[in-house]
């Protein structure tokens, strides 16, 4: 049986998991109400992307007995373009801290992109975001990334990157 289990705060990566499940007829279940993992044998993980986290995903695959038996696809939601690989990299060291080895091993990771509106953030994500570009701003330009560019292009705006035909990759692996 297959799972998809989303981790999202602003509804982002909801909006991917509920689309994903439309197209694939596969039940989204927010992974604070996901009690047994360990009885589906495909688990696809839909997670949005906080200071380099994955919301939900550790305490999600914590749980996991035995992880051979089983297909892991992990995809996650942020604002960092995933067309550039310095990106995807920071990304994929970060999960990789966050997973044993085994479920890292065994998981097969996508990229997708998100969206942000400043106006709707709670004052302990605000403040973070504040900081992060305070900090991105006193960069010199040889020292900023394209994740550092992305944070101070869209700083205050509402900006929204969902495209739901980057769900495709994510359908042809889980055949
Ligand atoms: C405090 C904070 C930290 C964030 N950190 C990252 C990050 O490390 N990498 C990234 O690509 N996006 C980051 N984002 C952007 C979110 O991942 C993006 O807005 C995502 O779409 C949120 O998903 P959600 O609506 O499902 O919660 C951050 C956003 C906030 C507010």
């Amino acid at each position: 049986m297959k799972i998809i289990i989303y981790g999202s705060q602003y509804g982002t990566a909801k909006e991917y998991a509920q689309e994903l499940s439309i197209k694939t007829g596969i039940k989204a279940m927010d992974y604070r109400d996901m009690l047994d993992v360990n009885s589906y044998d495909v688990v696809i993980y839909i997670g949005a992307l906080y200071a380099g986290g994955v919301l939900g995903m550790k305490r999600t695959f914590n749980k996991i007995t035995d992880v051979t038996a089983k297909k892991i696809i992990i995809a996650t939601v942020g604002l960092a373009n995933p067309c550039d690989k310095s990106n995807t990299d920071t990304i994929k060291k970060n999960i990789k801290r966050q997973l044993s080895d085994d479920v890292y091993e065994n998981a097969h990771i996508h990229f997708l992109r998100g969206a942000i509106d400043y106006s709707k953030l709670g004052l302990k994500h605000k403040t973070m975001m504040a900081l992060l570009y305070r900090k991105a701003k006193r960069l010199k330009d040889d020292e900023k990334t394209a994740e550092v560019n992305a944070l101070i292009e869209t700083y205050g705006k509402k900006v929204n990157f969902i495209d739901f035909d980057a769900l495709n990759p994510i359908i042809d692996e889980m055949e």
